[in-house]
């Protein structure tokens, strides 16, 4: 309702192209990203199952973040072109702290969840 629920976010495509968004306190990077059609994958609707989520956190909020648990930590292990500021977006509540978060998509992601663990559709 008020002026100060709002988080501003700025995604970074895979080509450089900056995209600002309103979010708002509470709301979860990845689903914030799909209702703005940024294309940050989601294969397993945020069960920490898959790392297409995969995000690199700017600098200006890698230590604003909660840090990692281990199974978030572990997923990213598997995940392509991982770096230090790598996160998983389905495991980014936005607060008031992260105003400004600045969140860049990877080159490419895997998708463990489809290829691992769930049939073929035909
Ligand atoms: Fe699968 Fe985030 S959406 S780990």
């Amino acid at each position: 309702k008020s002026e100060d629920e709002i988080v501003n976010v700025v995604f970074i495509e895979k080509d450089g192209k900056k995209v600002n968004i309103r979010g708002k306190v509470g709301d979860n990077l990845l689903y914030l990203a799909h209702r703005y059609e940024i294309p940050m994958e989601g294969a397993c609707e945020a069960s920490l199952a898959c790392t297409t989520c995969h995000v690199y956190v700017k600098s200006n909020h890698c230590d604003t973040l909660p840090p990692a648990e281990e199974k978030e930590e572990d997923l990213l292990d598997m995940a392509p072109f991982l770096k230090e500021n790598s996160r998983l977006g389905c495991q980014i509540i936005l607060s008031k702290e992260l105003e400004g978060l600045e969140v860049e998509l990877p080159k490419a992601t895997r998708n463990f969840y489809v290829d691992g663990h769930t049939p073929k559709p035909h």
